[in-house]
């Protein structure tokens, strides 16, 4: 089997870099562990970043998305019982976010690659990768029904997620892994509950952090600050909405609306960075190169950029025969990596409870809080860092 550009994992970075080559002529094969039923029904990212928003609708995905998703032009930041919001619309000149859950852009992806004719092999087991340092590498796989295949091409982008096995094949030596583990877990919930509130709150209290989020008119995504370590067996849905009400009480009679809780789980939080994100002729991209905690909303958004450089080299490299821009692919997009890291990390230390900081380090939290969300330059770096930062190279944009 042949294609020009052998794509593992159909996760927002494989299915969309798909997508992008085939608008370009350029074909590619998608390899994917999990079935379609699966990777449709995972509960995972809920934020848009303007970029995101502009890159759907400018691949021609984006009708669903305008219908269904919910555009917001702020954010609340929540600490000593009192709300502030963040006016993101009016301190980035007209910007905005979308909140649009990432399994909806994932049924969008899949249906516009299998309409196109595109090639995705779900279920897939065994996956390899070979001769990356070569001109011609490839990959080796079952698929569903047990026979083994050997997919050659000119390029495979590793956009496998965190756990899977392209990162790992960049040797140790040319590798390095820079990473920071959070004392926090998020126990997120769905609900079926009427809309908390009209933007996100993220809330900050004594008893750990707590976002409000949104996912439809009739069903919410709301997440705690606990233990990494704690078992989702030891929180009944009482303890859950009385902990979920207290970190968000204003004393104002303002009511959280409670409801049935249809999902709950808890995930741990990192901060995670591969350099470089290539070797040879294999480029990895997403959760694959980078993890960041989901305090900014980033996760998903970074994954589009890296596609987008990567996409834009691979298009140069057929058309002009030109390397410069894919041999700059790590450099590129680490940089604007590295940003979202600084953002991510900032907004999860300012927003959680570290229950080991001292009582002058969470004053010093606190006064933090209290200068965001009353100067305006503040105010605007939050903002510009909410709703994505540019990506550029040599003085032009590289997002669409
Ligand atoms: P993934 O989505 O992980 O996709 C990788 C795919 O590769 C998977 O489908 C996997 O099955 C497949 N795979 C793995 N191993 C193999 C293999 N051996 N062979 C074949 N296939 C394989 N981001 C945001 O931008 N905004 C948010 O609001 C946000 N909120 C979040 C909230 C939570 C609770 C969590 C957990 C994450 C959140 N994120 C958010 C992060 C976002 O979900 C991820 O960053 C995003 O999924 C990354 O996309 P990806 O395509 O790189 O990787
Ligand atoms: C979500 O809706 O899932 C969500 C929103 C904001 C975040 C993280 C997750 O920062």
């Amino acid at each position: 089997m042949k294609t020009k550009v052998g794509i593992i994992g159909a996760g927002p970075a494989g299915l969309m870099l798909s997508h992008l080559l085939h608008l370009e002529g350029i074909d590619s094969i998608v390899l994917e562990s999990r079935s379609r039923e699966e990777i449709e029904g995972t509960i995972r990212a809920g934020v848009l970043e303007q970029g995101t928003v502009d890159l759907i609708n400018a691949a021609g995905l984006g009708e669903r998305m305008m219908k269904e998703g919910k555009i917001h032009h702020g954010i609340e930041l929540q600490y000593n019982g009192q709300r502030h919001r963040v006016n993101m619309h009016e301190l980035t000149e007209g910007k905005e976010i979308m909140v649009y859950p990432q399994h909806e852009v994932i049924k969008d992806l899949v249906s516009a690659r299998l309409d196109a004719g595109g090639e995705i092999f779900f279920n897939v087991e065994g996956v390899t990768l070979h001769g990356i340092s070569t001109e011609s590498p490839q990959i080796l796989f079952s698929d569903f029904d047990g026979e083994a295949h050997e997919l050659h091409c000119d390029f495979i982008a590793g956009c496998d997620g965190f756990h899977g096995p392209s990162r790992k094949m960049i040797p140790e030596l040319f590798r390095q892994e820079k990473q920071k583990i959070y004392p926090f877990g998020w126990l997120g919930i769905l609900a079926e509950t009427p809309i908390a509130n009209p933007e996100l709150i993220y809330a900050n209290h004594d008893r750990g952090f707590a976002l409000l989020s949104t996912r439809t008119p009739e069903l919410q995504r709301h997440y705690i600050q606990v233990d990494p370590k704690d078992d989702i067996s030891n929180w009944s849905d009482d303890r859950i909405w009385t902990e979920l009400k207290t970190r968000v009480d204003t004393n104002d009679g303002w009511e959280l609306p409670d409801g049935p809780i249809v999902q709950k789980n808890i995930v741990s939080m990192r901060s995670f960075v591969c350099e470089p994100m290539q070797y040879g002729r294999l480029f990895i991209a997403g959760d694959a190169a980078h993890i960041v905690p989901p305090t900014g909303a980033k996760g998903l958004n970074l994954a589009m950029t890296d596609i987008q450089v990567l996409k834009q080299g691979i298009s140069r490299f057929y058309r002009f025969g030109e390397k410069e821009l894919l041999n700059k692919y790590s450099e590129i997009a680490l940089r604007r990596v590295w940003k979202a890291q600084r953002f991510s990390y900032w907004m999860t230390t300012m927003l959680h409870t570290d229950h080991n900081k001292t009582s002058f380090e969470r004053s010093i939290q606190l006064s933090e809080l209290d200068y965001v969300t009353s100067s305006r330059a503040a105010l605007k770096s939050l903002a510009e860092n909410y709703v994505g930062l540019p990506l550029e190279w040599e003085g032009s944009s590289l997002l669409v």
